[in-house]
């Protein structure tokens, strides 16, 4: 590529494509709108999500540009939903099935100089049939629009249009890097060329650098022919791993050797990641390593605006599951997701299960071809993610289709031999065309089974690599402000499952369903339309069952000391707090009563000891009703003290009497990028007087903004659970967004957040 333009400004959108429109001029049923776009924005709960299941337009002047002779122009999309139909002036460009991966459309020599052309999409988001996820139902909502980036793309007429980077001994001291380069030539003649590959560290200094001379036949610009190159002994290399993602640049160019048109340079840039992974039957190995996988699945919707956010908010969902809820693994369910996303998953040491849209339901034979043609499309966008650990092929939880898995299959091995192949079931005994069986094993609900002995869900009398890829989920949904026992027992199925997965070597690890709350179709869910599946809610809050995840990191990293408890002496029923779990990854802990004397606990909770970090589970065996003989009768603050060796790291205070004391309004960032919507979260809570969020607050909290922004949804907020938060979306123009959060009986609170 020697260019590329991003199309995020500047669009006119009209809710309802009619026949002819991209042969008219008439702006008159359109109105201006910036990408990502999302046609309707949808209530949080109970709507009719038929609402936005329609056929929109789009429409965009693209300015006259010329062309290097030979050279190529591609308009790119990186996800419109769910098939999109283009045309150019009225001329059909083409038309994509599939709402996730993405598609491009040739237009060179179709911007000449001589005047602007009208670019016009028509966005079919009903669900069709004839394309995957669609023709069952689905758990979960598919939205609208062109909600990725749209690209202008120019080609050199020798290009580099993508390439395959792989080290087949990246643990060697010296390793090698190997690439499949897939180039093309627009200059209607076989052309002798020269083709250099460097490895460079992120800042730019060159590591290992080559040139190979190579001829592309005359295919065309369209054409792409694969190309090898590799550098030998690059030297030493840091390895990639969650610890220590390291990461390297990777640019690929060509250029013709005559003197003409085609010498001109044509660029590919990547990052590339050294390291191997590997599923086996004894479980999962990075770097010749043995990892447990444990991670949670992600939906890539929001409240309100559903996929339409901007990428900040993508990269902050990675930061949350890295930081906050402390998982190696996310799983892309049920589709690829935004580049942005796996990218931050690169940068920050987060691994990835990738796959295919769809849900249940397989289609005819053409939604298959579409199914087939959606791993192509996945892989060769995402083949150099480091993060991305293994495909998944299969349309999660459907049933065996021997023909169709063996060619998803076949796709996924013939264009990336580099990683394993998974395929998500819930069914027993299904046939293994994978390389890896991946399974939803919902078996635990609440008794002593946590996970199933892998034979007895393949049915084979071996053992072969195992992942479980969703547990918990719809078998106890559980929300924000739901009660303590309720989130109690949530905790304590999270856990157990966990658990079973680190006690069973042959179990590469376990990935609970999910990290958060999502919208979902009426069939679904608590008939809100959201699945309170989350170990954190819709707005990315936790819910106590995310300090299971959160409180599995080394206390050098960051200490933890959640009690799962509100601290009410009627909360639960009959009353007290006992069995108390206190999640944490200190190593005692010390629980005071009021002004009592300390109760120091040191044994972790036996039955969950195979995890990192198990958690102390307190009752009357640890308190002496002869000691704290108030115990019950009366109330007090609780001081819960956590120590490491010895050392006291955490002190966490809860008080007898809670009262609002504070409102807090968190931003999660400190400036937005002008010149392109930008988003971030502002996080609004009730505390009390030490600082804990008051958990049944039904607070109202107003919301008032001025500046160049808006607020995603509703700007009277009720908080659930003592907190909740919205999304400020800037409109790409500089200044200062000034905003305001107030909510009775407490102060309000004023921000001002540059937009840059
Ligand atoms: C699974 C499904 C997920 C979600 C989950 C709820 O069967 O794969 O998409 O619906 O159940 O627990």
């Amino acid at each position: 590529m020697i260019s590329r333009e991003r199309l995020m400004n500047g669009w006119l959108f009209s809710a309802a494509y009619r026949d002819g429109m991209e042969r008219s001029t008439d702006n008159s049923v359109f109105s201006p709108v910036s990408l990502p776009h999302n046609p309707v924005d949808v209530p949080l709960s109970y709507f009719d999500e038929g609402c936005y299941q329609s056929v929109s337009c789009y429409r965009r002047v693209l300015p006259a540009r010329e062309t290097a002779p030979g050279g190529t122009l591609v308009l790119r999309f990186e996800g419109v939903m769910a098939v999109a139909r283009a045309w150019l002036d009225g001329e059909l460009l083409g038309e994509h099935k599939g709402g996730y991966t993405p598609f491009e459309f040739d237009v060179t020599g179709k911007l000449a100089a001589d005047r602007p052309r009208i670019l016009t999409v028509a966005a079919d988001a009903t669900e069709r049939p004839d394309v995957p996820p669609f023709g069952g139902q689905i758990d979960y909502l598919t939205y609208a629009g062109i909600y990725r980036e749209v690209y202008l793309d120019e080609y050199a007429p020798l290009s580099v249009k993508n390439v395959r980077l792989w080290s087949p001994d990246a643990l060697a001291p010296s390793p090698d890097l190997e690439a499949e380069v897939f180039a093309c030539n627009g200059t209607g003649k076989d052309a002798p060329a020269i083709l250099t590959l460097s490895l460079c560290t992120l800042d730019g200094k060159t590591l290992s650098e080559q040139a190979f001379a190579v001829t592309i036949p005359a295919g065309g610009s369209a054409v792409q022919v694969p190309l090898r190159a590799a550098l030998k002994n690059v030297g030493p290399v840091a390895l990639w791993s969650p610890e220590s993602p390291s990461l390297y640049r990777v640019s690929v160019s060509i250029s013709g050797s005559a003197n003409s048109a085609d010498t001109m340079l044509d660029t590919f840039e990547t990052r590339f990641g050294f390291r191997t992974s590997q599923f086996t039957s004894d479980g999962f190995f990075l770097n010749g390593q043995p990892l447990k996988i444990r991670g949670l699945n992600r939906h890539q919707a929001w409240p309100y605006v559903g996929y339409a956010m901007p990428e900040r908010a993508h990269i902050k969902d990675v930061d949350i599951l890295k930081d906050e809820l402390r998982v190696n693994l996310v799983r892309t369910s049920h589709y690829p997701q935004l580049i942005q996303f796996l990218d931050r998953c690169d940068e920050r040491g987060l691994m990835v299960f990738e796959e295919i849209p769809g849900w249940q339901h397989i289609g005819p034979a053409e939604w298959k071809d579409i199914a087939v043609k959606n791993v192509e499309e996945m892989i060769t966008r995402d083949w150099n993610h480091p993060s991305i650990i293994i495909w998944g092929v299969r349309i999660n939880e459907s049933a065996d289709d021997d023909e169709f898995y063996t060619r998803t299959n076949e796709t996924a091995r013939r264009l990336d031999p580099s990683r394993q192949t998974g395929g998500v079931r819930y069914i027993d005994n299904s046939h293994l065309l994978e390389d890896v069986y991946t399974m939803n094993d919902f078996v635990h609900s609440g008794g002593e089974t946590a996970l199933r002995d892998q034979r007895d869900v393949t049915g084979l009398d071996k053992f072969v690599p195992y992942l479980v890829t969703e547990y918990n989920g719809h078998m106890y949904p559980t929300k924000k402000t739901d009660c303590e026992e309720r989130q109690n027992e949530h905790v304590l199925r999270h856990l157990r499952v966990q658990n079973a997965s680190y006690a069973d070597k042959h179990i590469s690890g376990a990935i609970g369903w999910c990290a958060f709350d999502y919208n979902t179709h009426s069939d679904f869910g608590s008939g809100d339309r959201i699945c309170h599946h989350g170990v954190m809610d819709i707005f990315r809050l936790p819910k106590f069952a995310s300090w299971v995840y959160g409180s599995q990191v080394d206390p050098e990293t960051a200490v933890v000391l959640k009690p799962v408890t509100h601290w009410a002496r009627g909360e639960r029923s009959i009353g007290g707090v006992f069995p108390l779990v206190v999640l944490t990854n200190c190593d005692e802990i010390s629980l005071r009563f009021g002004d009592y004397e300390p109760i120091v606990i040191k044994d972790k909770e036996p039955t969950l000891s195979h995890l990192p970090y198990p958690p102390f589970v307190v009752d009357f065996r640890h308190v002496s009703l002869e000691k704290i003989g108030a115990w019950g009768m009366r109330w007090e603050d609780l001081t819960l003290t956590g120590y490491v060796q010895g050392r006291e790291v955490a002190v966490c205070r809860m008080p007898k009497n809670p009262l609002p004391s504070r409102l807090s309004v968190r931003v999660d960032d400190s400036a937005l990028r002008a010149g392109e919507k930008d988003a971030t979260r502002v996080v609004v809570s009730v505390l009390d007087q030490y600082g804990n969020a008051l958990p049944f607050a039904d607070t109202v909290a107003t919301v008032t903004l001025t500046g160049p922004a808006r607020v995603q949804g509703p700007s009277t907020l009720v908080l659930r659970g003592g907190s909740t938060a919205f999304w400020i979306e800037s409109n790409g123009k500089p200044g200062t967004i000034r905003f305001a959060v107030s909510a009775d009986r407490l102060d309000s609170r004023t921000i001002e957040l540059p937009v840059l």
